[in-house]
């Protein structure tokens, strides 16, 4: 939703002052994975734009990364643990069925306060946990809240199917949001949207207690791309509409990275050259929810998104799900 605004509502906008990414140590390239499996470089990277992945190994985990890219995230806001009050972890891949990893994470910043939820929407998670955090900062419920992406979708895949295992990759990224927002900063409107229908298009079996079968991710390529660039489109559109803005108003997008196809596609709709689109797929494959903010860090980190500029991040994912966030640095 976007917000008419009483100056109450103006008071508690939720602005962005942290961003951080951690990612394994493993690397893993295209050309290793050629090695096991009947693949190749050239297949991978035209029909995805993916060369490498990081994927966790020895005590790697969801919770372990998910903390580094909140501590990064919190160092680069000058601000400490004590100064949280929320935490919400997107994750489909957490270490533990309960407690959730956004309570680890708690504990493991030496939190002795505050509360924490994780938010499952696959490779949307990101968007809807950046979405719950806003209403929890305008509701005044609380004053500061990180916001995590973090998966390890290596436990979810299947190393012996080509057409889904070279995709994936592990990582966490994280921002904290803090009440106060200026004028025409922060949050600007998120919008969220879930068609369950097309469930079965991108799942993972494997609660407990049933489908006793391997866990492993199925997907079903061609219609997941197919509604990708239908449904992103159609939410770009609804996020300017919106806020009264035209594609050329955005000075950044930093979308979820699946497929470079699908990213180059949304920029040619927003007719954003290629240099205003934050490109991490490259190296880190699909992180699922921890890409945007992965890519958000990355960016920010290097001095190419600065403070004032206006940021479109979109993202879809199974569910489906998906959605937008609009954000003035
Ligand atoms: N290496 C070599 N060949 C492969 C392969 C691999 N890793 N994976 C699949 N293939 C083969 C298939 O077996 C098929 O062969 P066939 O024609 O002999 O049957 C051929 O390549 C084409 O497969 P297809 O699945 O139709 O390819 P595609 O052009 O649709 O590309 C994806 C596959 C997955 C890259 C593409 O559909 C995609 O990116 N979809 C969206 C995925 C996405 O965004 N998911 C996450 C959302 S969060």
């Amino acid at each position: 939703m976007a917000y008419d605004e009483t100056s109450q509502q103006k008071r508690l906008a939720a602005r962005l002052i942290g961003v951080g990414g951690a990612l394994p140590k493993q690397v893993v390239t295209n050309d290793e994975l050629a090695a096991r499996l009947d693949t190749s470089d050239e297949w991978i990277r035209t029909r995805t734009g993916i060369r490498q992945r990081h994927l966790v190994s020895g005590d790697e985990g969801a919770v372990s990364l998910a903390r580094d890219a909140a501590k990064r995230a919190l160092e680069n806001a000058g601000k400490t643990a004590a100064d949280v009050e929320a935490i919400i972890v997107a994750t489909s891949t957490p270490d533990q069925v309960f407690p959730s990893v956004a309570v680890r994470v708690q504990a493991a910043l030496g939190m002795e306060r505050g509360f924490g939820f994780d938010v499952s929407a696959a490779c949307s998670g990101f968007v809807y946990a950046l979405s719950m955090a806003d209403s929890l900062i305008r509701s005044g419920q609380a004053a500061s809240v990180l916001v995590i992406g973090v998966e390890v979708f290596s436990r979810l895949l299947d190393w012996e199917d080509r057409s889904t295992c070279v995709l994936f990759g592990d990582g966490a990224g994280a921002v904290l949001l803090e009440k106060g927002a200026g004028e025409g900063e922060g949050i600007l409107s998120t919008h969220l949207h879930s068609d369950g229908r097309l469930g079965d298009l991108l799942y993972v079996d494997g609660a407990v207690g049933c489908c006793s079968g391997k866990v492993a991710l199925k997907m079903q390529g061609r219609e997941v791309f197919r509604h990708a660039v239908v449904n992103l489109a159609a939410a770009v559109d609804e996020a300017l509409e919106t806020n009264g803005l035209k594609g050329s108003d955005i000075q950044w997008m930093v979308p979820h990275q699946a497929n470079l196809r699908i990213i180059d596609g949304m920029a040619k709709k927003l007719a954003l050259p290629s240099d205003r689109v934050v490109v991490t797929v490259d190296r880190h494959a699909n992180t699922s929810a921890a890409s945007i903010p992965l890519a958000l860090a990355e960016a920010v980190e290097d001095g190419r998104i600065k403070k004032g500029d206006l940021v479109l991040m979109e993202a879809l994912g199974g569910g489906l799900t998906w959605g937008s966030a609009l954000v003035r640095m």
